[in-house]
């Protein structure tokens, strides 16, 4: 065993995105990729030197080789332990998780979350900082940074540690605990949620179906729903990790998990029906005959929340991402509290979590969380959501009729334009923003515009400020659209189109949201001319 320094040059291209640094499988295999970044990330925190880190990843190709790589270079570099899950598996919310409870300062994900994964496919790395949450800027671009002059790294050669039992084990006198990875999230969930009820649901006969999308989720699942709760063995399918996620993308929506949107359809429909994602932090909701928009979603596990234990005092306050829809400021209103609009990401709930001002929060990119951990966490809305059916004992499609009764609808809907060229994607934003002062006092299709800008955020917390974040158009009657290039695509630009209208007339409640956006969808391609800049017919992805 030896400790050796290896030359390197600088890798252009290594900028972390919304959520770490993704790429293709074959690039980050490719020499120094991984190392490169890996090193950047102990330069950006000040050295690992003494430090403790959690370690583990979504068992997608390349998390065993990559979670041995870095293992090495922590204790090369001098790491005071490091606690990672057995076989390097950990959920993100399960990480999250234990660098909160294990007071760690930080940890490393392997994941690109919902990307395909697979040697042709995708990989990623993501650095959460000590309070559990996606690293903040300030670190991502000290990272950044560090990639364009690193010289060399440290690590140390050697064989395999050997993973696949839980134990303390040890490499050049660092420290290596290897943790069951499901046991610390049940016993969280345990904490935060009524077992005893949600148990007492299932045995009323209550039908689920969780796919696990051969990601992540399974084993947390299957210990939770099936075992804990008593749902029918077998209600949690596609159950095992898989490193090629059975060369599905492990995305929670209805494009990519349409099997189970069309069982919920069937006459075969269970009572309650979820996925999540490669990582295990997205999720999505259905019902006998319905798809819960995560805006929806949101709102309503809002207000509700109070039926969960770790809820019943109230919530402090709540943040939703800007292009998330604004239904979840109309129960905000009525709970009398805050209502956060971030840009998107989940590290800029990191801030209002940590400071108490939100107790909840949520994007319509299906992420949903709380103050539990600082990420979003698939299978805590999952039983958020088993919550509000037990104590109310009413259908997912009844919850919905009566939320939107109470606080009025908001149709919603996300159109993505995927593998864009990014110059054609870049001059449709320039396009945009230079109508911005214009666009006031327009109408379109019965629609008048009140206002366009370009989102900025001032965090309240810190001061930080954080510009560019999506153009907006709000109409004067509570729609809006907002234009966005998503931070987290590998091809090209994906050009995202988030369309929203507002209704409180009982008439209109049960609506196709297709029938309700249309004019919408409209005024959408007039203002930002995108068949005619894209020369696409219509968007890859509607969610
Ligand atoms: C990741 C982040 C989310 C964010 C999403 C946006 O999933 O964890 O917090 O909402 O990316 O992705 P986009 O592709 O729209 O930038
Ligand atoms: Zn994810």
């Amino acid at each position: 065993m030896e400790r050796i320094t290896i030359k390197t040059t600088p890798i252009d291209g290594q900028k972390p995105g919304t959520s770490g640094l993704r790429a293709k499988t074959r690039t980050y295999m490719a020499p120094h990729y991984l190392e490169n970044f890996v090193a950047s990330i102990w330069t950006a925190i000040g050295g690992v030197e003494g430090k403790t880190l959690v370690l583990g990843g979504d068992g997608r190709y390349f998390n065993d080789r990559a979670a041995q790589v870095i293992l090495r270079m922590a204790a090369a570099s001098g790491a005071a332990k490091v606690i990672v899950g057995q076989n390097a598996i950990l959920s993100t919310p399960a990480a999250s998780n234990l660098i909160r409870q294990r007071k760690a300062d930080g940890g490393i994900i392997l994941s690109a979350s919902h990307n395909p994964g697979g040697i042709d496919d995708d990989f990623g790395v993501k650095f959460n900082a000590a309070n559990g949450g996606p690293a903040p800027e300030k670190i991502t671009d000290a990272i950044f940074a560090a990639t364009k002059e690193i010289e060399s790294y440290h690590i140390i050669e050697t064989q395999d540690i050997d993973l696949s039992s839980t134990g303390m084990t040890e490499l050049a006198g660092m420290q290596i605990e290897i943790v069951d990875p499901v046991a610390d999230y049940v016993a969280m969930m345990e904490e935060i949620f009524d077992f005893k009820s949600l148990h007492d649901l299932f045995k009323t006969g209550f039908t689920m179906r969780f796919d696990a999308m051969h990601a992540v989720t399974g084993p947390y699942a299957k210990a939770i729903f099936e075992d804990r709760l008593g749902a029918q063995t077998g209600s949690v399918i596609n159950a095992t990790p898989l490193p090629d996620f059975g060369k599905g993308h492990p995305d929670p929506n209805p494009i990519w998990a349409k099997p189970l949107v069309d069982l919920v359809m069937s006459s075969d429909a269970p009572d309650f029906a979820a996925a999540s994602d490669g990582d295990g932090d997205r999720n999505m909701i259905l019902g006998r005959g319905i798809y819960v928009t995560p805006s929806d979603s949101l709102a309503v596990i809002a207000a509700n929340a109070h039926l969960a234990p770790a809820y019943a005092e109230g919530l402090s306050g709540v943040a939703r991402s800007m292009p998330t829809s604004s239904a979840l400021d109309r129960v905000a209103e009525a709970l009398g509290i805050d209502c956060y609009e971030t840009p998107t990401g989940w590290k800029f709930f990191g801030n209002l979590l940590d400071a108490g001002r939100a107790t909840l929060c949520g994007e319509e990119s299906a992420g949903t969380g709380s103050d539990h951990v600082r990420e979003k966490d698939g299978v805590w809305a999952v039983l958020m959501w088993l919550t509000i059916l037990a104590k109310t004992r009413k259908s997912v499609a009844d919850i919905l009729a009566d939320h939107w009764k109470t606080y009025g609808r908001n149709y919603y809907s996300r159109h993505d334009y995927e593998g864009v060229d990014k110059d054609d994607a870049i001059d449709l934003m320039d396009g945009l923003r230079r109508q911005l002062p214009n666009l006031a006092g327009h109408s379109f299709y019965g629609h008048t515009v009140a206002k366009a800008d370009e989102f900025s955020y001032l965090d309240p917390v810190d001061g930080s400020e954080a510009e560019g974040q999506g153009i907006r158009v709000m109409f004067d009657d509570g729609a809006r659209i907002v234009f966005r290039l998503s931070g987290t695509g590998t091809v090209g630009a994906t050009l995202r189109v988030y369309l929203e209208s507002y209704t409180h007339r009982e008439d209109q409640l049960a609506w196709e949201p297709g029938r309700a956006l249309s004019n919408i969808v409209a005024a959408a391609d007039d203002i930002a001319g995108i068949k005619q800049r894209t020369g696409r017919n219509g968007p890859d992805v509607t969610t």
